[in-house]
């Protein structure tokens, strides 16, 4: 295999751009990280991508936890692609300064900007952030800059990790390192009477933190945050606190089935 692409994804988006991505190289195949990440991760390829979502201006703790497990060497190609609401923040940079402490470096990185796919209404730290940013959000998508993300991989060229501006990555590395280490226990969800028991938020969680106790899923305190199981949820039977209805979300071109290979 000449490329290997990990990615993690809650609601699809990532799962899009790096299927997107793996149709347009020669040789390339896909791994979730969800499912290799109790094992030995081996990066048996010249060629590895990343591809997950920005979380809180960072990186998600399960892709931080499999780039410290992942066995890799200098002389691999390594590129992300970190799919976002338009703020990526340092995310990429936070992945470049992991794989230099493993004596490697990421060689091509791109933000590109799909739906935002959270449930809850806007805090204040977001509402911070786009003050901040204002206009200077990042806008295209890993569709319209599949072509140019192509090119640079199958030539294994250079390509600075790309952030937002100066301010908000000062700012978002600070919501980072309050919030991250917290995000485990910030998933208090329950499925009201609608919940049909089919069990899909459970298939799909990336870290097992569903478990059916009587007659409903319950959720424990392992939680990504990905959305996942409120997204995908049929009977929309999912809640969290200051949930906004309006927003439920999945990405279009994936189906519940695909995020079930975890
Ligand atoms: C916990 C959480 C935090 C997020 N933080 C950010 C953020 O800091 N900046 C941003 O632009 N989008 C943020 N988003 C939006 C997602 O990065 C975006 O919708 C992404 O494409 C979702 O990918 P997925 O469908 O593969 O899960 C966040 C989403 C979640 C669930
Ligand atoms: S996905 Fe929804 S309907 Fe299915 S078990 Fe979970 S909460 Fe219930
Ligand atoms: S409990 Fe829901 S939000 Fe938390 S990791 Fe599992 S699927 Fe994602």
């Amino acid at each position: 295999m000449k490329t290997k692409i990990f990615y993690f994804t809650g609601t699809g988006n990532s799962l899009s751009v790096a299927r997107d991505i793996v149709n347009k190289l020669e040789d390339a195949e896909l791994v979730s990280i969800p499912a290799v990440i109790d094992g030995n991760i081996e990066a048996n390829a010249p060629v590895i991508g990343i591809v997950f979502p920005v979380y809180m201006w960072g990186m998600p703790n399960m892709v931080a936890d499999f780039v410290q497990k992942l066995k890799i060497s200098s002389d691999q190609y390594i590129f992300a692609v970190t799919t976002c609401a338009g703020q990526p923040g340092e995310t990429l940079v936070q992945l470049q300064k992991m794989l230099q402490k493993k004596g490697t470096e990421l060689h091509a990185g791109f933000a590109v900007r799909e739906t935002a796919n959270t449930i809850q209404e806007d805090n204040i730290f977001i509402k911070m952030a786009m003050l901040i940013e204002r206009n200077s959000k990042i806008t295209k998508s890993g569709k319209e800059r599949l072509s140019e993300m192509v090119e640079v991989i199958t030539n294994k060229r250079k390509h600075e990790p790309e952030t937002s501006s100066a301010l908000l990555n000062k700012f978002g590395n600070f919501v980072y390192g309050m919030g991250m280490s917290r995000i485990n226990t910030m998933g208090k969800f329950w499925a009201d009477e609608k919940c049909s028991m089919c069990l899909n938020c459970q298939k799909i969680c990336p870290s097992n933190n569903i478990e059916v106790m009587s007659d409903k899923p319950h959720w424990n305190q392992n939680c990504e945050f990905c959305q996942a199981c409120v997204q995908w949820c049929p009977k929309e039977a999912v809640h969290i606190k200051n949930e906004d209805p309006k927003r439920r979300y999945h990405n279009p071109e994936i189906k519940v089935n695909d995020i079930m290979i975890r």
